[in-house]
Formats: C-alpha cells, structure tokens, sequence
C-alpha cells in the first residue's frame, strides 16, 4: 500500500468532496414543474470539501486534501486538480480513479442570493478507510481535520476517529437520523439553521430562541461543541462542558446579498484556519472572523470565486452575548 511520506506541516487538512458547481442565475427560483428563463450561466469549482479547503488556503492555511476525482476521459477532473495546486492546496491525495464520473451539482441561484442545490458525487463515493490509511502520516501531524457528508459516511467516521488534533464535522448535506457515533467523534459539530432543524427533528429556527433548542438537542446527541450558522443573524455556539451557556456572535448588516452558495464552507474555511493558526483565541473571536468571511461570501457570486484573499477586519473585537 502506497503511505504518505509527506512532512511537510499542514494546518488544515480536509478529508471530503470535489464537485464541479453548473450554476444558472434567475429572478427567483423556479416552482416544481415550472420552466424559467435564466440570465447567466457559470461553471465554477465546488464540493463543500474543497470550498472548505480553498477558503482555508486562501485565509493564509498550509492546506491539504484528501478526495477521489474522475481519471481520463472527463476533463473536469484533471482540471479541478489544477485547480487546487493553484490554490496552494497539497494534492498529494486527491486521487483520479476509474468507474465513476467527477462529482457535479446543479446549482440555481434567484436574485434575492437564496439558492437550491443538487449534487451527483460520483468519484466522491469511492472514499474509503483505505484512504485515511495512505495518509496516516498527515493525520498524525495536521492541526485540524475538516469532513462533511457528500463522501461515505463510514469513511468520514474512520477519518474522525484516526485523528489526533482538532476535528470539524460539516454535516451537510444533513441527514435525517445521523449516526450518533459520527455526532459524538468530531471536536466541533457545525451545521446551518435548515441543517440543525434536519438533524435534530427540532422546529425550523427562524429565531435565536429555536437556536437554543437545537444547540441544546445537538448536546443531548453526543456533540462537544456546537456551532450553528444562522444567515444574517450571525452564529450561535454551546460546548458539553458548559450546556447551559449559549452563546451569540451577530454579524453586521451586509448592504446587498448577491449569492449564498459556499457562504457556509467559507465560514468552515476560515473557522478552521483561525483555529490552526490563533488556537488560544475565545469562542466568539473564531466565530466572528468567519462570520466575516462568510458576509464577504453572501457579497459576491460563485462559490470559490466569492472567497476572500487573507483576512477580513484583521484584529477587531466581536462583539457577542450570552442568549
Ligand atoms: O456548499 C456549496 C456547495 O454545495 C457547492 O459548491 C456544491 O458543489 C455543493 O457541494
């Protein structure tokens, strides 16, 4: 079996999905049955694992990746590749297989920035334990391991389990009934409102006071740490050592939302680098810088296209309260 020889310190290393993003812009999103007429198409390198990754690397992380593209005859996976490497994201382990078409999703976005996604992961689906096993050595030296759930959930659990620094479980795209073992193995469980409402069978959070009930679900589920993004209201956050403290970042008001998609991974990104990099700094500080990132996201189209280079509002003080 091929093993990592890699020795080079990586700070965030993501374990997850490349997907290539058909994104079509219209007024507003179209109703079941209905045809609309778009007015503009793009194409653009997604995956909630490689946006996470990319929003990492472009923060200022020593990224890496683990995941499973096409080989040969479908372009789209040679050139996500070299996609990465541009990105400064160590592609050691993005393998080109056989037997399954790089992942793709079909992304509509109205104007008002909302959108709707569908994904096909294809290659995505051949991650394995075996996986975790050739990059042994980058789990035993990476400061923080980012997964999701667009890839196998067996393989996310291994992948969880093997490391020994801080991890961050995306579950998104949520399940209805997650297996408590993955809740229980991640450092940090992160979800969006939709996602926490799916997850924990709890009411649709609209509001901060139903962000308190699927924090305090998500606890009784087996999670240390909670954060759920919330849009516009910023982000909330519980721990299992303290689960009666809730506690609440805003985000400023954003003058115009142009597209949400992969405004959640650039949040994950940035949680992750500020966590590799600034390790000693308070809940609300972490929150609040991805929270920025994040905002800048909403602000500009496309998914990767709308990261951010190098730090939002470097050295500001979030503000933050208990709920
Ligand atoms: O979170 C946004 C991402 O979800 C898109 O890039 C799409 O590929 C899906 O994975």
């Amino acid at each position: 079996m091929e093993v990592c020889a890699c020795t080079e310190e990586v700070e965030v290393l993501v374990f997850g999905s490349v997907i290539v993003d058909f994104v079509a812009y219209a007024e507003r999103l179209p109703k079941a049955g209905e045809t609309l007429h778009g007015h503009k198409f793009m194409t653009g390198y997604g995956g909630k694992g490689a946006n996470q990754c990319v929003a990492a690397a472009r923060q200022g992380a020593k990224t890496a990746m683990i995941a499973k593209v096409r080989l040969g005859d479908d372009s789209w996976g040679s050139n996500y590749l070299q996609q990465l490497r541009k990105e400064n994201v160590n592609v050691d382990f993005v393998e080109q297989c056989q037997g399954e078409a790089t992942g793709i999703a079909q992304i509509s976005v109205a104007d008002s920035g909302e959108n709707h996604i569908i994904i096909v992961v294809g290659a995505n689906n051949l991650l394995s334990g075996n996986d975790v096993e050739k990059a042994r050595n980058l789990f035993k030296t990476a400061k923080i391991l980012v997964c999701q759930f667009e890839t196998p959930l067996n393989a996310t659990l291994d992948a969880l389990n093997a490391f020994e620094g801080i991890s961050i479980l995306n579950a998104a795209p949520a399940l209805v009934a997650t297996p408590p073992e993955l809740i229980k193995a991640a450092t940090i469980f992160c979800v969006n409102e939709t996602e926490a409402a799916l997850t924990t069978g709890c009411e649709a959070i609209s509001k901060l006071e139903h962000a308190k009930v699927g924090l305090h679900k998500l606890l009784e589920m087996g999670a240390k740490n909670v954060i759920i993004t919330l849009g516009a209201l910023g982000a909330v956050y519980a721990t299992s050592a303290d689960p009666h403290k809730f506690i609440h970042v805003p985000v400023g008001k954003v003058p115009k939302v142009v597209d949400t998609t992969g405004a959640g991974d650039a949040f994950i990104g940035a949680l992750a680098y500020n966590m590799a990099r600034f390790s000693s700094l308070p809940w609300h500080q972490l929150i609040g810088a991805a929270n920025q990132v994040a905002a800048y996201s909403v602000q500009h189209p496309g998914t990767q296209a709308s990261f951010p280079t190098g730090q939002v509002n470097k050295g500001v003080e979030y503000a933050w309260k208990e709920f």
